[in-house]
C-alpha cells in the first residue's frame, strides 16, 4: 500500500501559500491550521479565512471546539472549494486556552462527545478525521486513553501525535504506540518528529497508513519528496518559489514561514 505523506496543521504557518509549497514539494494532503468552529458558526472573518483554500492544493480543514450546536451552525453554511478533501477534529491541542474549556485534548477520554461531534460531520457526507495526542497528561497514556478513542470512534483516519498532553518538543514523541495504534485495524497516521527515510521505514514496519510532518516542512518544505526518494530544488530556489506564490499573502505567515525555511531553527512552542 502506497503510503500517504501529509503536512500538519500549524498555527501561524499553514496557510494557502505554506501548504501549496508543500504539496508542489511531495506532501500529498495539507491540512490548514485550527479553526474554532464556534466563530465558523459566527461568520468571524479571520477565522474564515483560515479555512480558505486558494489554489486547489488538496486540503483538510482542521476544527477545534466543543458545542454541537455550532458545529451543525457552521456545517450547514458551509460550501466546500476546490481542494476540499474533508474536516479533522482536533483533540490533541494541550494549550489551556483550549484545555481549560474541555477542548483539545481534553477530549480525548470524552469518547460519546467525540463521536457525536463526529456524526455530524458524517451526516453531512464530509470525510472527518482525528488527530489526537497519547492523553492530557502521562497518567491517560498509561490507561491507554488513546487506543479507546481509536477504537471507539468512527473516523475516516487517526493522526496520532505521540506526545501526551503535558509533554513539548524537548520530550521526544513516542513511536512504540503506533504499532498497538494499527492493530485496531484502522487506519493510522503517525506524527512526532519523523524526519528521516529510516523513521519512514520503521512506521510502514508497524502498518501505518501515512506519515505526518509539522516541523521539519517548516526547515525543509521539500521533505516530503526527499522521504519518497523523489527529486528535490535547492532551498533557495523553494525560497524564491514561496515568495512568489505568498506574494499577496498575511505578512503574519510570511513572517514566520521565512524564519525557520532553510534555517536549523526548531520550533519549541509547547502549545501545540
Ligand atoms: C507552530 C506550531 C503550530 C501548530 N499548530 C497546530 C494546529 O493548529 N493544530 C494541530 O492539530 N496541531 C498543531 N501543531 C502540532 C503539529 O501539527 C504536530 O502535531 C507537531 O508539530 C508534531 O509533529 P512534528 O514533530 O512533525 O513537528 C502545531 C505545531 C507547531 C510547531
Amino acid at each position: 500500500m502506497k503510503l500517504i505523506y501529509m503536512l500538519a496543521p500549524m498555527e501561524g504557518f499553514s496557510d494557502n501559500s505554506f501548504r501549496t509549497l508543500c504539496y508542489k514539494y511531495g506532501a500529498d494532503v495539507t491540512f490548514t491550521e485550527m479553526a474554532r468552529f464556534e466563530s465558523l458558526a459566527r461568520r468571524n472573518k479571520s477565522t474564515l479565512e483560515k479555512i480558505k483554500i486558494s489554489y486547489k492544493t488538496p486540503t483538510v480543514i482542521q476544527l477545534i471546539g466543543y458545542k454541537e450546536t455550532f458545529l451543525k451552525k457552521f456545517l450547514d453554511g458551509f460550501k466546500p472549494e476546490e481542494g476540499f478533501l474533508g474536516f479533522n477534529l482536533n483533540f490533541g491541542c494541550p494549550a489551556p486556552m483550549f484545555v481549560n474549556y474541555g477542548m483539545g485534548c481534553a477530549m480525548i477520554k470524552r469518547i460519546s462527545k467525540v463521536k457525536k461531534l463526529v456524526d455530524i460531520v458524517k451526516e453531512k457526507n464530509y470525510q472527518c478525521s482525528i488527530k489526537l495526542r497519547l492523553g492530557m497528561n502521562e497518567f491517560e497514556k498509561e490507561k491507554k486513553v488513546y487506543l479507546n478513542l481509536i477504537k471507539d470512534a468512527d473516523a475516516d483516519f487517526f493522526v496520532v501525535h505521540a506526545r501526551h498532553g503535558k509533554e513539548t518538543y524537548d520530550d521526544v514523541a513516542d513511536g512504540s504506540v503506533f504499532e498497538e495504534c494499527c492493530r485496531t485495524g484502522k487506519k493510522i497516521i503517525a506524527n512526532g518528529d519523523i524526519k528521516t527515510k529510516g523513521d519512514v521505514e520503521t512506521l510502514k514496519g508497524f502498518g501505518v497508513s501515512g506519515v505526518m510532518i509539522g516541523r521539519e516542512a517548516t526547515k525543509n518544505p521539500a521533505i516530503f519528496n526527499q522521504l519518497k526518494g523523489l527529486e528535490t530544488a535547492d532551498i533557495s530556489e523553494i525560497k524564491k518559489e514561496y515568495l512568489k506564490i505568498a506574494g499577496k499573502e498575511s505578512d503574519k505567515y510570511k513572517k514566520n514561514v521565512l524564519k525557520y525555511l532553510g534555517s536549523e531553527l526548531e520550533i519549541r512552542d509547547s502549545n501545540y
